[in-house]
């Protein structure tokens, strides 16, 4: 396992693959139990990680009140970030009011049974809260020591920016970093998210890195597990191969997978972490396992490399529209502004 420092507003030294824990619990009706998560964490940190990503809503408060047992003499080796935004169940104990951060973080100290959390995550923009309030509640949040750090995730580029733009202006703790959907079938952050992301020095942390097992290549035959995530939630969280850009996504895995003699999730894996080597994007993957098998597949992508072609082919294979402004921007580069003369490349993407 590597380490990375989470993007350039931080000195946070996190492991390239964090734990996601969303599958810790068996409150939503598909999960895995005490023990089976307390092996999944063990195996993990053993492994070298230490990022663990969990919700205040993940397993209805589960997710959290396990952690709060397992991370137990471990703490000051553990980066431990949560979210708020969609745990409770009532108007004022969910969105991102000033009131619910308030309420959201006091009762996720008390299921994790910790004095702060590291990295304090706004689970997913309610529409509404002005971003001056959120920033100056996270910020009253970091100086009483509840919080260390904060992000956002599942928010447009645009208001992030704002945000940080506001925070770094005003003198508020900054954002430091984003979470959001990436894998190969999922590439729409590739217009706005990720280049923000690196003009702006944050770090990112991929969710869903396998399409929520799609990316496995396991849905290409007939799955007889009642409880995966296909038939036990009805499919959410989990893209299908519906179109043909999806069945070449998988081909070519299949392909690239027997080249190399691994498993398909592991190039799926594998194009995920090398895929930002070239550029300056601090980026790690939050794995989703279920059980301690699917942990240890996960993280001997690790042990795969892929070859500048292969990764080219897998990017080829999923590349996405960029739509407007970004075609006429692209080939405005080599009709009007002169790139390809002698304008000295910038290894940044700056659109
Ligand atoms: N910020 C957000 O809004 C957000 C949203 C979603 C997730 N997340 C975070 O990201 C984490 C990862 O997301 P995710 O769970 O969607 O990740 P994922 O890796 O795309 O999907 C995980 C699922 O893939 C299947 N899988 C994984 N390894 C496997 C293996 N070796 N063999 C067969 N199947 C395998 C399992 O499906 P089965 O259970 O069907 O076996 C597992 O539940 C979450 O735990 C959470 O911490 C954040």
């Amino acid at each position: 396992m590597k380490y990375k420092i989470f993007g350039q507003k931080s000195g946070l030294r996190v492991s390239e693959l964090a734990l996601g824990t969303g599958n810790f619990g068996t409150r939503w009706g598909h999960g895995s139990d005490a023990a089976t998560s307390k092996q999944v964490f063990e195996t993990y940190i053993n492994a070298g990680g230490n990022f663990i990503d969990t919700a205040d809503g993940y397993q209805l408060g589960e997710s959290e009140e396990l952690l709060g047992g397992f991370i137990k003499g471990k703490r000051q080796d553990l980066v431990l970030s949560s979210k708020f935004s969609t745990g409770g169940k009532t108007l004022l104990t969910t969105g991102n009011s000033r009131k619910n951060i308030i309420h959201s973080v006091e009762a996720s100290l008390k299921r994790l049974n910790t004095d702060y959390i590291d990295l304090y995550w706004a689970h997913i923009s309610d529409g509404q809260t002005p971003i001056e309030e959120m920033m100056r509640a996270l910020d009253d949040l970091v100086r009483s020591g509840k919080i260390l750090y904060t992000g956002f995730s599942n928010y447009p580029a645009w208001r992030i920016a704002n945000a940080s733009l506001l925070a770094d202006l005003r003198g508020w703790a900054p954002v430091v970093g984003i979470q959001t959907e990436y894998n190969l079938i999922e590439r729409t952050a590739d217009r706005e998210l990720l280049p923000m992301a690196e003009a702006l020095g944050l770090g990112v942390a991929f969710w869903s890195p396998l399409a929520g097992g799609t990316l496995t290549g396991k849905y290409r035959a007939p799955i007889q597990d009642s409880n995966s995530r296909q038939q036990a939630w009805g499919g959410a969280l989990l893209k299908g191969e519906t179109s043909d850009r999806e069945t070449k996504i998988i081909d070519t895995l299949e392909e690239i997978a027997k080249e190399n003699d691994a498993k398909i999730l592991e190039i799926s894996l594998a194009w995920l972490r090398q895929k930002n080597d070239k550029n300056a994007l601090s980026a790690i993957t939050i794995l989703g396992p279920r059980n301690e098998q699917q942990l240890l597949d996960n993280l001997s992508s690790l042990n795969v490399t892929l070859s500048d072609e292969q990764i080219n082919r897998l990017n080829e294979a999923s590349k996405i529209v960029l739509g407007s402004p970004y075609e006429i921007i692209e080939s405005s580069q080599n009709s009007i502004f002169g790139a390809g003369s002698d304008l000295v490349e910038t290894k940044h993407t700056v659109r």
